[in-house]
């Protein structure tokens, strides 16, 4: 079995606020990130089609030698991991792993809420998923999971608006719709890679004793973890300190907004699938 780095995966650069921690939380293994910007937003599209486009990515991945892939992208583990793991892993290559991040969320959520009473914002691919609401039941029966799309918050992200005035109008408006549904959220999820940065808009215009939970650090902690439990497949994963950025999109574009999400420089690579 070859070794190879590990893959992260989002549909454009909201991953890379899940890499950005998983970096600093394991900074010794090598990964590879692929941004499908040319076919992002993900959010409103059909399942078949979500489905297929990250099982080509997954696909692209293992091709690099990455004996793990994390798709770092809520509707992409809503509407197409699962399919993955069962259908396509056992055919391509049971050693190898692809995992989400919807599972490691909805394990810790418990820990945040007081009144039981959580909230879950994405897109519109990940709240007509039900995934969330079905994972938290899981470990937290007691648990109400309210929902709310926010179709608008990644365009904005995207297309650099997310810090203008233009922006507060859809921010408190989504923000608003959840709020009304109870009066006892105590916790929002941003469950979309996207939305981090929002976060400070966000509590700007609710009330200071909620929580507002993003999920890079619980992904990275995730992993962490997972590595620790499975041996046979750290061992797997290359170990040079070293991150390749790859975009199915222009990298100049790419390289500009990038180090917004991920913090510092990038240098992408161009990938035509
Ligand atoms: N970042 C993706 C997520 O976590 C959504 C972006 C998209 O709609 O493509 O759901």
């Amino acid at each position: 079995m070859t070794k190879g780095p590990i893959g992260v995966f989002d549909s454009g650069y909201g991953g890379l606020t899940v890499l950005k921690e998983i970096a600093v939380k394991l900074p010794e293994y090598d990964y590879i990130y692929l941004g499908d910007n040319a076919r992002a937003p993900y959010g409103p599209r059909s399942f078949e089609t979500i489905y297929q486009y990250t099982l080509q990515c997954v696909e692209w991945f293992f091709k690099q030698g990455c004996p793990l892939v994390i798709l770092a992208c809520n509707t992409a583990s809503a509407k197409a991991l699962r399919s993955i793991q069962q259908i396509n892993l056992p055919t391509i290559d049971p050693a190898k792993r692809v995992l989400g991040v919807i599972r490691p969320t909805s394990e810790i959520i418990g820990k945040f809420t007081h009144s039981n009473k959580v909230g879950v914002l994405g897109t519109a691919g990940t709240i007509q998923s039900l995934s969330y609401p079905i994972e938290i039941e899981k470990f937290y029966p007691d648990i109400t999971v309210y929902q709310q799309a926010c179709p608008m918050w990644v365009p904005l992200v995207e297309n650099n608006e997310y810090t203008s005035e233009g922006a507060d109008y859809f921010i408190n408006k989504y923000l608003q719709q959840i709020l009304s549904q109870s009066n006892d959220i105590d916790t929002l999820l941003l469950a979309c890679t996207h939305y981090p940065l929002l976060i400070d808009k966000i509590k700007g215009f609710i009330p200071a004793n909620i929580t507002v939970l993003s999920q890079g650090k619980i992904v990275a902690n995730s992993l962490l973890n997972y590595l620790e439990r499975h041996q046979e497949i750290a061992e797997l994963c290359t170990k040079n300190g070293q991150s390749t950025f790859y975009t199915t999109d222009s990298t100049e574009d790419f390289d500009q907004k990038a180090s917004i999400f991920y913090g510092k420089p990038v240098r992408s690579i161009h990938l035509i699938l």
